[in-house]
């Protein structure tokens, strides 16, 4: 089995409640099962993970460079200012997949600016859920 952490960051602990024009109706807990199950079918682990605090997601970044073979990670609104984090993605050698919920680049201004996404595979937007399917899909055809 492929080991694939998905990492979540700042706000996305409230899916289904918050800003749901923008983020859907599902909540994490229920995105996070069906990850897992998709990722079942595909030969895929999937372990969920979720934090809104930069460090702990550094952390948890560390510790699946050392664990894990592939990251799927929604950053939340770190994407747009956090180079803590794109220097921890930077610093482990597995792949990681950038994902979001919504079309960060059909937004604010703000929110088209990702300095994760230089250090990633790549970057996967405005698909919901589907955006974190595809990321999975992508690392199961991969990895035949
Ligand atoms: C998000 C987009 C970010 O701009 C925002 O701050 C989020 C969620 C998304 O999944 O669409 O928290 O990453």
């Amino acid at each position: 089995m492929i080991n694939v952490w998905v990492i979540q960051g700042p706000n996305l602990n409230l899916l289904g409640q918050r800003e749901r024009q923008h983020y859907g109706e599902q909540t994490l807990t229920e995105l996070h099962s069906h990850l897992q199950e998709k990722g079942l079918e595909w030969g895929l682990k999937v372990t969920p993970y979720q934090s809104n605090h930069e460090g702990e997601l550094i952390d948890r970044i560390h510790l699946a460079g050392t664990k894990a073979d592939y990251i799927v990670i929604n950053p939340g609104a770190l994407t747009h200012y956090s180079y803590a984090l794109r220097d921890a993605i930077a610093s482990i050698v597995i792949p990681t997949i950038e994902v979001h919920l919504s079309a960060i680049h059909a937004r604010e201004s703000f929110r088209s600016v990702s300095v994760i996404a230089p250090v990633c595979r790549g970057q996967i937007s405005g698909f919901g859920l589907m955006s974190y399917e595809m990321a999975l899909y992508t690392i199961a055809q991969e990895r035949k």
